[in-house]
């Protein structure tokens, strides 16, 4: 028999290299390479390929019929989802173990098998844990099969025969292709496995949904491996300190990415909460320093978060700089803007900031209400209540106009908040703190 050959494989990016390394050159993450057995590349897949060779057809004559969705009912999750699943298509739902994604899914599973059969792979749970749970759920069809199978071989077998509409497979790590000789859960399975399931569902027109779990490091054996295979990247968010869960699109084919969906984690399930903006305000502290509603959009619609920002004597000589919900280089700017323009001394403090919710927000129109509540805290004056801000800072303090202005305008007069369009510069910040 042949030597096997090993090749050592970034668990992160999925770079291959003959020699073990501390550090990928790829994506530079440390301490990332496993090595795995090299396997010849699978026969059947190659036999797919060949039985549907495609001709090239002239633009013109390709007649696009509009997408066929499947709606789940959950209006929120069908707004994330771009209106709707797309019939066939694939996506992987992402995110940290025991965030909920197994409870959303076999919900979501439970309401489309009323238009049809549903199959759940199940490769972590037992069969029995899945169907207490969906009682727990209230979720109970005829329609809905569970499957308790890490073989994907065997489970492609099963899709065959039941010829389901719509299928989960929880979870990306734990399912296998035999004819690959690494473990489950390395690169080549994940990658392999996901390509074989896109395939699957191409061929039948099934459209599924992959579990895939992140740590809170990154991703081992990284759904990043998996994002250009899928037609659509969803991440579930969420701190296990608070009953709420973000739902994102990261990527989709068929709708707008960054959209976001809030839902709360409740005793029968997780239910969509249809106003974010007052469920993030819902507990905000009054006439504390400190405290700014951000007018921001996530995706395409506005959303009001907090942003906190506290100040204090700093304990080291060099000064902490901590944000929780913006990038650290963002807040690096804003406190040297506001240093250099308004002349308070923050080189002596240390800044802490953090975005109320646990919302990542990566839009430049964070920077005024961060720099608002940051003067808020050094001055240990609130700012005035019923102001909701966004804008751009400039590196000479000048404040700038951000996309979709109106759009934050009115979410902010909705909950009786006015925006301060006056404020031109990081000066005119006195008039409102
Ligand atoms: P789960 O869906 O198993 O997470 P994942 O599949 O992402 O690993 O969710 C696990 C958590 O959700 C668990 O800590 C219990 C909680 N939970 C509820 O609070 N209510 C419920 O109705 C259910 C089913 C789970
Ligand atoms: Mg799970």
């Amino acid at each position: 028999m042949a030597k096997k050959r090993t090749v050592f494989v970034c668990q992160e990016c999925g770079y291959r290299t003959p020699k073990w390394a501390g550090r990928c050159p790829e994506c530079g993450s440390w301490g990332s390479f496993v090595e795995e057995v090299e396997s010849p590349k699978p026969k059947r897949q190659r036999r797919w390929v060949e039985s549907e060779i495609s001709e090239p057809v002239p633009i013109g004559e390709v007649t696009g019929k509009p997408q066929e969705r499947l709606r789940t009912g959950i209006e929120e999750l069908d707004r994330v989802l771009g209106g709707g699943i797309v019939k066939g298509s694939v996506s992987l739902f992402s995110g940290e173990p025991g965030v909920g994604k197994s409870t959303l899914l076999l919900q979501v599973a439970g309401l489309l098998a009323e238009k049809g059969r549903v199959l759940y792979v199940t490769a972590e749970e037992s069969p029995e844990q899945v169907a207490l749970r969906a009682r727990r759920l209230g979720v109970e069809s005829k329609n809905l099969y569970l499957l308790a199978e890490n073989n994907l071989e065997a489970i492609a077998q099963a899709v065959e025969k039941l010829n389901p509409l719509f299928a989960v497979f929880d979870s990306i790590q734990t399912l296998y292709l035999p004819e690959i000789e690494s473990a489950a859960g390395s690169v080549s399975q994940v990658r392999e496995s996901a390509a074989f399931i896109t395939n699957l569902s191409k061929r039948r027109r099934l459209t599924s949904f992959i579990v895939g779990h992140v740590t809170k490091e990154g991703s081992i054996a990284g759904p990043k491996v998996l994002e250009h295979i899928v037609d659509a990247v969803f991440q579930f968010e969420g701190d296990r300190g608070y009953n709420f869960r973000i739902l994102k699109s990261l990527k989709n084919r068929f709708g707008s990415s960054g959209e976001l969906a809030v839902f709360e984690m409740t005793e029968s399930g997780l239910k969509e909460v249809p106003n974010p903006s007052q469920f993030f305000l819902a507990e905000r502290p009054k006439g504390k320093a400190g405290s700014v509603i951000f007018a921001g959009i996530e995706g395409s619609r506005p959303i009001l978060l907090e942003v906190q920002a506290l100040v204090t004597r700093a304990i080291f000589t060099t000064p902490q700089r901590k944000a929780k919900g913006i990038s650290p280089n963002r807040l690096s700017i804003i406190v040297a803007v506001l240093e250099k323009e308004l002349g308070i001394p923050l080189r002596n403090f240390d800044v802490f900031v953090n975005v109320v919710g646990g919302v990542k927000v990566d839009e430049p129109a964070v920077d005024l209400p961060v720099a608002a509540a940051i003067v808020s805290s050094y001055f240990e004056r609130p700012v005035r209540e019923d102001v909701a801000l966004f804008g751009e800072i400039g590196l000479t303090g000048e404040v700038r106009r951000v996309k979709l202005e109106e759009v934050r305008e009115k979410e902010a007069k909705k909950n009786n908040l006015k925006t301060f369009k006056s404020i031109k510069t990081l000066k005119d910040l006195t008039k409102l703190i």
